[in-house]
């Protein structure tokens, strides 16, 4: 795993833009899988920025988000449908067309789970995967103790993850304890893997993810195995490597 850290938050948004900045040039029908959460919310901010200098033309690329909440429609401001369109798809103009999330409100779930991960195959794979980091070191919504041979899949939301997604919902019920994810093969078999984390809270994970055991109960250790991942933290994530 390459490592690069920057002083704080914004820095580390600035080079992560730079690097799909820098992919959409290289290859323009880049295949980008996203992510939802706080972390990415600042490089989504500079993306838009880059658009809207006429620096960055993303009008051809096609994206993959890694999950989406059972049970909300897409409409739902609490569904990663919603925030993705609100931080990130608007600002950059790209077309609805080529823009995919899982359908948290398909009827059949599963069938849901292998439309999504038949598409992903179909658009040739995902060419930069990039991942926020739970407190328990999920990935997507890989829970620590899932295999690492899922596909996309309906997931069971840990305590740790439905308490850490509480803030964003009126009252704890309303938290879904459910989601469709991409899952830990579906993720490893980007092409290039780019995991953002930043904050103190996240300095423990981080150092596991990074010196620990290579073990399901640490979901994100498998990207010491990706012949293509990087790191990118702030140093308060990086504390403690
Ligand atoms: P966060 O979430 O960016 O809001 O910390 C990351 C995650 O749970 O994957």
């Amino acid at each position: 795993m390459q490592i690069i850290v920057r002083d704080n938050p914004q820095q580390v948004a600035e080079v992560a833009a730079a690097l799909i900045r820098a992919q959409v040039l290289r290859k323009p029908e880049t295949v980008l899988g996203l992510a939802t959460g706080s972390t990415p919310v600042p490089l989504y901010d500079a993306l838009v920025r880059l658009h809207s200098a006429g620096e960055a033309d993303m009008s051809r690329i096609t994206t993959y988000n890694l999950d989406e909440y059972v049970g909300l429609a897409p409409d739902h401001d609490q569904s990663y449908h919603y925030f993705m369109w609100e931080k990130l798809f608007y600002g950059i103009g790209v077309d609805p067309g080529q823009v995919h999330l899982p359908s948290g409100i398909a009827e059949d779930l599963d069938a849901e789970c292998l439309r999504y991960e038949e598409s992903i195959q179909a658009a040739g794979g995902i060419d930069l995967q990039v991942l926020g980091i739970g407190l328990n070191g999920h990935i997507g919504f890989n829970e620590p103790g899932d295999t690492f041979s899922n596909r996309t899949c309906v997931a069971e939301l840990t305590e740790s993850t439905i308490q850490a997604n509480r803030r964003f919902f009126d009252s704890e019920d309303q938290v879904p304890r459910r989601a469709l994810t991409m899952g830990i093969r579906t993720i490893f078999q980007s092409r290039e893997i780019l995991l953002i984390a930043c904050g103190a809270a996240k300095a423990g994970i981080i150092a596991q993810t990074v010196h620990g055991p290579i073990i399901s109960q640490v979901p994100a250790s498998v990207l010491q195995l990706h012949p293509n991942a990087r790191l990118l933290l702030d140093k308060e994530a990086a504390a403690e490597l």
